[in-house]
């Protein structure tokens, strides 16, 4: 809800921001009549369901529900709090919040805090790097080859020997131990007390898509174990949600429209300064769906660049699947072995680097290639069994072209019969997709009365209406609770003689169900257009009316009965007195 923000500020704001120029800046929007179309960023879907509207400055995607305006999208599609959503766009659009506006919602948000706290850390270390004492890590990434410019875009630091170097220097900074250790910045003795987590290690700093820091990796200098302390998971730091360099990416994958995806902090940071920029680290773990939709927003073509070791492959193999059910193309680049993007960039040099991603080999290829060094498929058992870790995959391919054009060529290279093969994946259970399944728990299917819906539309369009209506019912006759409360506010605001915007009216309402309501309403389609939207109303009214009639009187039917039962003589007396005033008055 609006808290402490002004609804002249808010609503300045939105006359500001165009809802389209927001939202085709994550995905892209294609024209449909008056309004905007894509596959909705919120589910997964192969027709286009989400619209967006340019003249009510509202998007609503009729799949799952997800409706809104320029707030609400920031807030899904960033996950954004809305005081952050609100912040964000003031800055685009140049309306100016007040500090006290801005500092009153970032109090209550701790996340900030912890922000704050990261930060300051990240400056810490990057001082002491730069320190008399920080010579030997200085030096160590020198030998690694990275420039000093590189050092600093990326922002890397050293952590120091001592035990409790951060944690004083955070403390005279006035943050609280309680805080420090939140952050994952300190780990608190059994014995009591604190210490720092990172000691005597190069730090990698950890930033979100828009360059906020998470947390923290942490290298040995030498060859000692472990070689990485991460930070551990805190409210802001959610392992597998976020990809390590996307901040600095982002704009080359858009561009390039491709992602280089590699493992480790310096597989991406020596690509990176010899200019390869659409690139990014999923830091040694499987890739969840999180950070394949996350790149997803950015394009459709992924290249992955994983060491050649057992673990490579396996990391590979196990995040193939993910990107087929997004519908992303991904290509697999195999790095001789012994070598990771790090290494094979210095002895080999970028352009060698760039030869093999375009040479990249596709999935098909790669695991079928990746099994075949596994299982002899010159074998009756080796074939089995590779032929059914290939369906695996083929099963999970929705374009019916694509799959069967698959299956084929597997046949061939297998030298099996192709309705085999085919009979094979029919056994296989069909996909419950992560996206469709999660859709099935949270699609609300509420039944609208399509009477009241048309009269809340018919005054959303055109608030001229609103009197005429206001004039026969009040909000209670509206028998759905959600419609009721949304008439009412505008009851409310027409009596005030304020403007209805439905981008505004969002504002108010609050609960998602309700601004799912209106939102889906003006995306309804236009009523015949020959008939008075006067008359419509009329009948509108006339049948909620009697709707209404018709309920009050078969409760005090159900009264009746319950009194006669009772024996209630003076109850009865007067509801029957009651039910003939209704009949009358009809
Ligand atoms: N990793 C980790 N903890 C470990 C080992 C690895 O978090 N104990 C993560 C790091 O993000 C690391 C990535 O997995 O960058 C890949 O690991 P690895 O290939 O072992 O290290 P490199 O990135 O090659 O590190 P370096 O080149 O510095 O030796
Ligand atoms: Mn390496």
């Amino acid at each position: 809800m609006a808290g402490r923000i002004p609804e002249n500020i808010l609503e300045d704001i939105l006359s500001r921001v165009d809802i389209v120029e927001v939202i085709s800046s994550y995905i892209p929007l294609k024209k449909a009549g008056r309004n905007f179309k894509a596959n909705c960023p919120f589910h997964h879907e192969k027709t286009p369901s989400f619209m967006v509207s340019s003249d009510r400055q509202i998007f609503h995607c009729f799949g799952c529900g997800e409706s809104g305006n320029a707030f609400k999208f920031l807030m899904r599609y960033e996950r954004m709090e809305f005081p952050e959503a609100v912040e964000t766009l003031a800055k685009k659009t140049g309306v100016l919040l007040s500090e006290n506006q801005k500092q009153d919602h970032v109090s209550v948000n701790i996340n900030t805090n912890l922000f704050k706290v990261n930060e300051l850390s990240v400056s810490f270390y990057e001082n002491n790097l730069n320190s008399s004492l920080g010579k030997p890590a200085k030096e160590y990434l020198l030998k690694r080859g990275l420039s000093e410019e590189t050092i600093n875009t990326f922002k890397l630091g050293l952590a120091i020997e001592k035990w409790d170097s951060l944690l004083n220097s955070l403390r005279l900074k006035s943050i609280s131990l309680s805080m420090q250790e939140k952050a994952g910045l300190i780990i608190s003795k059994e014995t009591g007390g604190y210490y720092d987590r990172f000691r005597n290690r190069i730090i990698f700093p950890i930033f979100d898509i828009k360059s906020r820091p998470l947390g923290f990796g942490a290298r040995v200098l030498d060859n000692s174990l472990p070689k990485y302390i991460n930070s551990p998971e805190t409210p802001i730091y959610i392992k597998g949600k976020n990809l390590y360099g996307l901040n600095l990416a982002k704009d080359s994958i858009r561009e390039d429209d491709f992602v280089i995806i590699v493992e480790g902090y310096l597989d991406l940071i020596i690509p990176y300064q010899h200019g390869l920029r659409n690139i990014v680290a999923s830091l040694g773990t499987a890739l969840t769906p999180d950070q394949v939709r996350l790149l997803k927003r950015f394009t459709q073509n992924v290249v992955m660049v994983y060491d050649a070791d057992a673990a490579g492959e396996l990391a590979t193999l196990r995040s193939l699947d993910i990107f087929i059910e997004e519908e992303m193309e991904v290509r697999i680049v195999t790095l001789p072995k012994g070598f990771d993007p790090d290494t094979f960039v210095r002895k080999d040099g970028i352009a060698s680097l760039r030869e093999r991603i375009k040479q990249a080999e596709n999935l098909f290829d790669y695991k079928l290639r990746i099994l075949e060094s596994r299982f002899n498929s010159k074998e009756i058992e080796g074939k089995a069994k590779i032929s059914n870790s290939m369906l695996e995959t083929l099963n999970k391919i929705k374009n019916a072209v694509l799959r069967s054009e698959y299956l084929k060529k597997l046949a061939q290279e297998l030298d099996v019969n192709e309705d085999a093969l085919l009979q094979e994946i029919n056994k296989i259970k069909p996909i419950t997709n992560y996206a469709d399944s999660r859709n099935q728990i949270t699609r609300k299917t509420f039944k609208t009365n399509p009477t009241e819906q048309l009269l809340i539309k018919l005054m959303l369009e055109e608030s001229g209406l609103i009197h005429r209506i206001k004039d026969n019912l009040e909000p209670a006759d509206f028998q759905d609770e959600r419609i009721s409360r949304i008439v009412s506010i505008m009851f409310d605001l027409a009596s005030q003689g304020k403007a209805i915007e439905p981008k505004m009216l969002m504002n108010y309402v609050g609960e998602d169900d309700v601004s799912e309501l209106v939102c889906e309403s003006l995306f309804l389609p236009e009523e015949s257009s020959g008939i008075h939207k006067e008359k419509v109303i009329d009948d509108c009214i006339k049948r909620l009316k009697s709707d209404k009639l018709k309920l009050k009187k078969q409760h005090l039917h159900e009264q009746i009965k319950t009194a006669q039962h009772l024996g209630d003589e003076e109850t009865l007396n007067s509801l029957i007195e009651e039910f003939h005033y209704l009949i009358k008055k009809r």
